[in-house]
C-alpha cells in the first residue's frame, strides 16, 4: 500500500506511518513495531485501543441492528441518554457523530433562546484561542484565524474575548449588546492546555453573569470531557452546572458520537423539525457510548486519571523544572500540555522515532492525551520517551 495518495483530498499533514492493529496503550505498524499511543486519536480511545468489552458490545449490537432512523424509538439512545443525564445533572440529550455537531445544536439552542429573549440578532460570547470544529458556524465561533482564513463569508454572530478574563465579559454585559450566550470549553484543547488560573472561581462568575443577564453558559466538552481530566467533566472541578454541554471524542470510545445535553428549559426551546441527524444516536454508536461509559465506571477509570496524570505530571515537573527553554507544564487530570518557549512541532517527528505517538498544538505545546486505562508503567514509558524527545529537540537547537 502506498502512503501517499493522490486520491485523498490533502487536508491533513500526515506522518509517514500506518497502523494496522492495536491493544491497550499500544498500536502497531505492519511490521509490528510497537508505538505507545499517548494521543489516543485526539482524546478519543478512552479504552485504549481493542477494549475487549467494547468489542463485544458493538460486535452484538452490529449482528443485531446497526442503524435505524430516528423516525422511531432507539432504545439504546434512551439508555446512554438517562446515564449522560446522571452524570451531568441536566435534563435532555440530542445525539449527533461528532464535536463540531454537537455544538452546531448548541449554536442552534442559543439562537432559538435569544429569539425567546426577543433579541433580532442574538450573539454568542466566545474565546480567543477556542476551538469547537470545523463547519462553518463552529470554525466562526472558533478563536484561531488559521482556522478562518479563506472562509470569508463567515457566521456573523460571535463576540469574541479574551480566555479566562472576566473583566472583557463585564464589559460586554454593561455595553448592552444583545447576547444570548457564552460559549466556552472549560479547559481550552486545541488553543494549548489552557486551564483558568482559577477554574472554579472563572466558571463561577461565568455562571453568575448568565444568570444576571439571562444568557445561557454552553460548556465545549468535547476534549475535555468524559473522564480526561479526572472528572467526568472538567466543569466538575467547580460547583458549577452549565444550561448545555457537549461531548463528542472520548464518547464513544473510537466509534463516531457526538452529544448536546441539555438542562430542562432549553430542552423546551427544540421542536420536533427544528434539528436532526441521519446517522445521530444510532444503536451501534449509543452502544459504544454505554459501554464506555460502564467500563469507566467499574474500573475506576477516573481514579486511575488522577493518579496517572499526577504521576506523569511529577516526573516531568521534576526532569524539566530548571529547564530554561520549558515555559510551563499544564494538566488536569490525563489532559496535558508541555509549553516551550518556541514553537516545537519536530518533536512530534522525533517522539515518533522513538515510538511514541504525541502532537504538538498552537506551535509550542506538546499534547498528551493518553488512554484513561494507562497504567503506571506505561505511564514511566511514556515519561522515558518524552522526555528522550524533548531533550533531543531541544539539542538540536543549542
Ligand atoms: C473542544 C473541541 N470542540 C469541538 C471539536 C470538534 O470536534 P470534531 O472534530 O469531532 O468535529 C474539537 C476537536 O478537536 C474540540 O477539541
Amino acid at each position: 500500500m502506498k502512503l501517499i495518495n493522490k486520491k485523498l483530498m490533502p487536508s491533513y499533514n500526515r506522518l509517514p506511518i500506518s497502523f494496522e492493529k492495536g491493544r491497550g496503550v499500544w498500536v502497531f505498524d505492519k511490521n509490528n513495531n510497537k508505538y505507545l499511543d499517548a494521543l489516543s486519536g485526539i482524546a478519543v480511545n478512552t479504552l485504549g485501543h481493542n477494549h475487549p468489552v467494547l468489542i463485544k458490545a458493538i460486535t452484538k449490537q452490529a449482528s443485531k441492528l446497526i442503524h435505524v432512523s430516528n423516525y422511531y424509538h432507539i432504545q439504546e439512545q434512551v439508555i446512554l441518554a438517562d446515564k449522560l443525564v446522571k452524570l451531568s445533572k441536566l435534563s435532555s440529550v440530542f445525539f449527533c457523530n461528532s464535536g463540531c455537531e454537537a455544538n452546531e445544536a448548541a449554536i442552534k439552542l442559543a439562537r432559538l433562546h435569544g429569539h425567546k429573549l426577543n433579541l433580532d440578532t442574538p450573539n454568542i460570547i466566545v474565546m480567543e484561542g477556542g476551538f469547537h470544529g470545523r463547519t462553518m458556524g463552529t470554525l466562526s465561533a472558533s478563536g484561531g484565524r488559521s482556522y478562518q482564513a479563506g472562509f470569508e463569508p463567515l457566521m456573523s454572530g460571535f463576540i469574541r474575548v479574551p480566555f479566562d478574563d472576566i473583566a472583557a465579559i463585564n464589559n460586554i454585559a454593561n455595553k448592552k449588546n444583545k447576547v444570548s450566550a457564552i460559549f466556552v470549553e472549560p479547559i481550552q484543547g486545541e488553543g494549548g492546555i489552557n486551564i483558568p488560573k482559577n477554574i472554579k472561581q472563572y466558571l463561577k462568575k461565568l455562571r453568575e453573569i448568565c444568570d444576571e443577564n439571562k444568557w445561557l453558559l454552553i460548556f465545549d466538552e468535547v476534549q475535555s470531557g468524559i473522564g480526561r481530566t479526572g472528572k467526568w467533566f472538567a466543569h466538575q472541578h467547580s460547583a458549577v452546572k452549565p444550561d448545555i454541554m457537549t461531548l463528542a471524542k472520548g464518547l464513544g470510545s473510537g466509534v463516531p458520537i457526538g452529544a448536546c445535553i441539555s438542562n430542562k428549559v432549553t430542552t423546551e426551546l427544540m421542536k420536533p423539525g427544528k434539528h436532526g441527524s441521519t446517522f445521530g444516536g444510532n444503536p451501534l454508536a449509543c452502544s459504544a457510548g454505554i459501554t464506555t461509559l460502564n467500563i469507566i465506571e467499574k474500573n475506576n477509570l477516573i481514579k486511575n486519571t488522577v493518579k496517572q496524570g499526577l504521576f506523569i505530571t511529577n516526573i516531568l515537573n521534576q526532569r524539566f523544572k530548571d529547564n530554561k527553554n520549558i515555559i510551563s507544564i499544564r494538566s488536569l487530570g490525563l489532559m496535558i500540555g508541555i509549553e516551550l518557549n518556541f514553537p516545537c512541532s519536530d518533536i512530534v517527528n522525533i517522539a515518533l522515532e522513538k515510538k511514541l505517538l504525541i502532537n504538538v498544538t498552537s506551535e509550542k505545546v506538546v499534547r498528551l492525551l493518553p488512554p484513561l486505562i494507562i497504567n503506571e508503567k506505561e505511564s514511566k514509558v511514556l515519561c522515558d520517551r518524552l522526555i528522550n524527545s524533548i531533550e533531543t529537540f531541544l539539542k538540536s537547537y543549542e
